[in-house]
């Protein structure tokens, strides 16, 4: 892992190892993949303030979010199939983030279920609900995260439709799978990858498959899956599971201002500004050239966190120079997956931590809760 010196090491040494249809599912954004783009774009033009001559012994990153003290402002984004990257994918990112000390954050979609992530880690981490029709299902989901001692749960809104993903039908990765020769020839030029898999019991939809009414098996799980999101999900159903989690509780998926002001009129503690990596919205503006609007319309009623782009220690300090209170890596934890299981996280997180600790410094700051705009070189480039 040492060979990898950032995270597009880690991205190129995981398209080596991970099944092209895998790969591809997390490096792809809906349609033309604009916002995908723009969310990395964006965050590569804002410029730092370089300030010199100012005493730099002693600096920390340290810092909190969602009332968790963090070795630094960076989460583990929940994403869906991650179980599909690397075998028993979830519990090595969980146990990576532990032994780091940021928050990991299970989705509701992934291979690894709340239990078996809690059986491995015996650590904390939060959950992220997606809201579907069958309300005991929802119930019973909420339940298994409380016994299993998530502090947190991530109520993400901006998937009650599923953004298409060319890359994805392409592949047979649609709902239903469409498994074909081309398939097996994917799986059959990662040999590695495939006995990793068969060592594991963990290849299906862990939350769901044997807890969902009518799913046993993977093929009966796809078609759920696909009528299974809550089309009628709105502010009144997310209040009634704000009031149901009695923990932390965070919006995900905030692009607008007063969508923010609507969760913290219903008591969220945090949201995540975020357009799901670009996988929703194909148009949408990044997430990083809303961040300061949200930040100033309702950064004194809840934290402020944000995802979207970050493949740096310099993205990270450009987030929280905006305002946001922290931020969340998706693909970037996931090629240190890919590229290395649980030491390729750990990679990603140390790169990441080094790169924030430098550009704090040369920005002239000795503690990341210090950083504002101030670090910033005006004007922003929007
Ligand atoms: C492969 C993949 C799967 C994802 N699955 C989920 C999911 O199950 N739930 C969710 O709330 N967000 C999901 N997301 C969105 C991430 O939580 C996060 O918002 C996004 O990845 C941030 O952008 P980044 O990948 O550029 O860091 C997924 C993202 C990716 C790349």
């Amino acid at each position: 892992m040492e060979d990898a010196l950032t995270v597009a090491d880690l991205k190129e040494m995981a398209r080596g190892r991970v099944p092209r249809m895998f790969f591809d599912y997390a490096d792809s954004g809906s349609w033309t993949e604009s916002t995908y783009r723009w969310n990395a774009d964006d965050l590569q033009r804002i410029k730092f303030e370089q300030r010199v001559a100012v005493d730099l012994s002693d600096r920390t990153l340290q810092s909190t979010m969602a009332g968790r003290a963090v070795a630094m402002p960076v989460a583990l984004a929940p994403t869906g199939l991650t179980g599909m990257q690397h075998a028993d994918g979830e519990i090595l990112g969980a146990k990576a983030a532990a032994e780091f000390g940021v928050p990991f954050v299970l989705s509701t979609m992934s291979i690894c279920s709340i239990e078996a992530v809690s059986d491995a880690t015996g650590q904390p981490f939060w959950f992220q609900l997606y809201v579907m029709k069958d309300q005991e299902f929802v119930e019973n989901l909420i339940g298994r995260a409380e016994a299993a001692g998530c502090d947190a749960l991530v109520l993400t809104l901006d998937l009650q439709i599923l953004g298409q993903r060319h890359k994805d039908l392409r592949n047979g990765l649609g709902a239903p799978p469409k498994f074909g020769l081309g398939t097996l020839a994917q799986l059959v030029a990662r040999p590695r990858w495939c006995m990793e898999m068969l060592a594991t019991k963990n290849r299906t939809f862990g939350n769901i498959v044997g807890h969902a009414k009518g799913v046993s098996n993977t093929a009966s799980l796809s078609a759920w899956a696909a009528e299974q999101f809550d089309l009628e999900l709105d502010w009144k159903k997310a209040e009634k599971l704000r009031k149901r989690w009695q923990r932390k509780f965070i919006v995900k998926g905030i692009m607008n201002v007063d969508d923010a002001r609507m969760a913290a009129d219903i008591g969220a503690d945090a949201i995540v500004v975020s357009n799901h990596g670009g996988r929703q919205l194909d148009g949408a503006p990044s997430s990083i050239s809303v961040l300061a609007s949200i930040v100033d319309a309702v950064g004194d009623r809840l934290e402020v966190h944000m995802d979207g782009g970050i493949s740096s220690g310099q993205d990270v300090m450009r987030a929280l120079a905006l305002g946001a209170d922290g931020t969340y890596i998706g693909r970037s934890w996931l090629y240190g997956l890919g590229a290395g299981g649980q030491a390729g996280v750990r990679r990603a997180l140390d790169i990441l931590h080094k790169e924030l600790d430098l550009t704090m410094a040369f920005c002239g700051e000795r503690d990341i809760n210090k950083v504002g705009r101030h670090n910033l070189h005006a004007p922003l480039p929007w």
